[in-house]
């Protein structure tokens, strides 16, 4: 009996001991969670466009042609839909309703591009057209007039047609073409804006514009082109930051920097580290190292790779163009913030040298077939390869100030419930939430790709990253918010990431895979 009691009572405290530290420990855990779905303090959001993609009138007030015109009107047969940018969304005069649409969601800053051909019909600045400055400085005006900050892109792809004759961006004169170009706009538009981006993921027109045949100014020009094409708009982008530093800041004070596109990349073989580095050296950090390095310059497994193949091939100097110790010195350093563009991961691992690898990397890329789809053929959904390139970047270069400046999927524009969208951005975000809380990463603001629907290059209007939908077919170009607006407008309001079904709490249950909870290392 009296055995009993004391069993009784032994039961009762271990039972008590239990409960209490299975709270305490729930309690820890979703205290922790929950911190990974509210921004810090002072953290921005925004969204974004460009101009070829949004804009529209494409000949109005003498705007000169961009090679975007040029394929758009040759080669119908390279876009999905057979369409073109003519008039896209028509923002050239709707756009004080895509304002209207940032104000109401609530946003802090809108990301935008500059035509070069609006503003400067034939390409140099001889001719500054009085229309293009009027356009833009209406845009500039009306954002603040409703407390949105302008975020301003000189350069995304539209290169004019007439620069482009003379060999666009594989003739180095486009430093001088693209800095004339710079201290215009910093000139017209400097005292208005403080923050500049010179050009956008320059990884992607150079390699498919300038490598191989597919989009504009459809050059076929590999294995020379694309790094020539890099080689000058480092230079250029160099060139356009030295400009502002010395002739601009003093007075404007504003930042500027250039945009990378960094894909996540993940080990097909676990523990497979080397070919992860390598393929972000040649992606990322093509364009990251020369100016984020210490040291500057191309990052040596490229200058090695390159080196070595083009020797094998036969050629008596690297494919890759070798910079000068005076242009490291001018172009290292050129940045006040890391611009980030990233959508997507690619599993990487190492090639045997018959099969197809990108650029010289030696490298094979795929993507696990658990990763779900969207709209997008390249875009399957891995949130933690965000996390990931958060966490490169933080260890690569000391930490960099990271703006975020475009990340978001696209639908087949069919619906306009786009949960799909909606569960994206809250994986992407708790991934990037986390980075900053617990691993220390750098991020002060966060763009959504995109405000609307638009132009979406090869793929026409087929899809659409926008999260608000745009009828093509409607010369008024109606526009309509799709579902993700009402989330975002309570992620704005609350400061806090809202899951699709609120009873799922964490983002794993709805992609199940790539654990959260990974150590601060990746
Ligand atoms: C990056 C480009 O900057 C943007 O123009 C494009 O729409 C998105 N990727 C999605 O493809």
């Amino acid at each position: 009996m009296c055995n009993n009691l004391v069993m009784e009572y032994v039961k009762f405290w271990i039972l008590v001991f239990c409960t209490f530290t299975t709270i305490s420990h729930t309690s820890a855990e979703s205290d922790e969670d929950d911190d990974y779905l509210t921004f810090p303090p002072g953290f921005r959001l925004g969204a974004g466009g460009a101009a070829y993609q949004i804009e529209g009138a494409w000949n109005v007030s003498g705007k000169g042609v961009s090679v975007w015109d040029t394929f758009t009107h040759t080669y119908p047969q390279n876009i999905k839909d057979g369409s073109n940018g003519d008039v896209a969304c028509d923002s050239y005069h709707k756009y004080k309703e895509d304002v209207r649409l940032v104000k109401e969601i609530g946003l802090k800053y809108y990301r935008f591009s500059l035509s070069w051909t609006r503003i400067l019909p034939t390409g140099y600045p001889n001719v500054v057209s009085k229309d293009g400055l009027r356009y833009y400085n209406d845009l500039i005006d009306e954002l603040h007039r409703n407390g949105i900050e302008p975020v301003v892109t000189l350069y995304h792809w539209d290169l004019p047609q007439v620069l482009e004759d003379q060999g666009g961006w594989t003739n180095d004169e486009v430093v001088n073409w693209f800095g004339d170009y710079a201290r215009i706009v910093f000139t017209e538009f400097g005292p208005k804006v403080k923050i500049f981006t010179t050009i956008n993921e320059p990884t992607s027109f150079c390699r498919e514009g300038y490598g191989h045949l597919n989009r504009a100014p459809n050059k076929d020009l590999d294995p020379c082109g694309t790094y020539l094409c890099g080689h000058n708009a480092l230079k250029a982008h160099a060139r356009a930051y030295h400009i502002y530093d010395r002739e601009f800041r003093p007075t404007q004070n504003g930042k500027i920097g250039i945009v990378f596109a960094c894909p996540g990349q993940i080990a097909k073989n676990p523990g497979d580290e080397a070919t992860v580095d390598t393929y972000y050296q040649f992606t990322c950090g093509w364009f990251a190292h020369p100016i984020y390095s210490e040291e500057g310059d191309y990052p040596q497994i490229m200058k090695t790779r390159v080196a070595k193949n083009s020797f094998d091939e036969g050629y008596f100097r690297s494919r890759l163009p070798v910079f000068s110790p005076k242009w490291i010195e001018y172009i290292r350093g050129t940045a006040d913030y890391f611009g980030l563009n990233h959508y997507t991961s690619v599993l990487v691992e190492e090639a045997p040298k018959e099969r197809e690898t990108i650029l010289d990397t030696g490298i094979h890329a795929s993507v696990d077939s658990s990763w779900p789809d969207t709209a997008t053929s390249w875009l399957k959904i891995v949130p933690s390869g965000f996390g990931g390139i958060l966490r490169k970047i933080r260890d690569e270069y000391n930490n960099p100030n990271v703006f975020v400046l475009e990340n978001g999927c696209s639908d087949n524009r069919t619906t306009l419930s786009d949960t799909q969208r909606i569960e994206y951005f809250y994986s992407y975000l708790k991934e990037m939430i986390t980075a900053i809380k617990r691993d220390g990463c750098n991020v002060t603001m966060y763009s959504i790709w995109s405000l609307l629907d638009n132009f979406e290059w090869n793929d026409g209007y087929a899809e659409g990253f926008g999260i608000v939908q745009v009828d093509f077919k409607d010369p008024n170009r109606t526009r309509t918010p799709k579902l993700s607006v009402d989330r975002w407008k309570e992620v704005v309001r609350t400061r806090k990431l809202q899951p699709l079904n609120p009873t799922i709490e964490d983002a794993s249950e709805l992609f199940g895979h790539q654990g959260r909870k990974r150590s601060a290392k990746c």
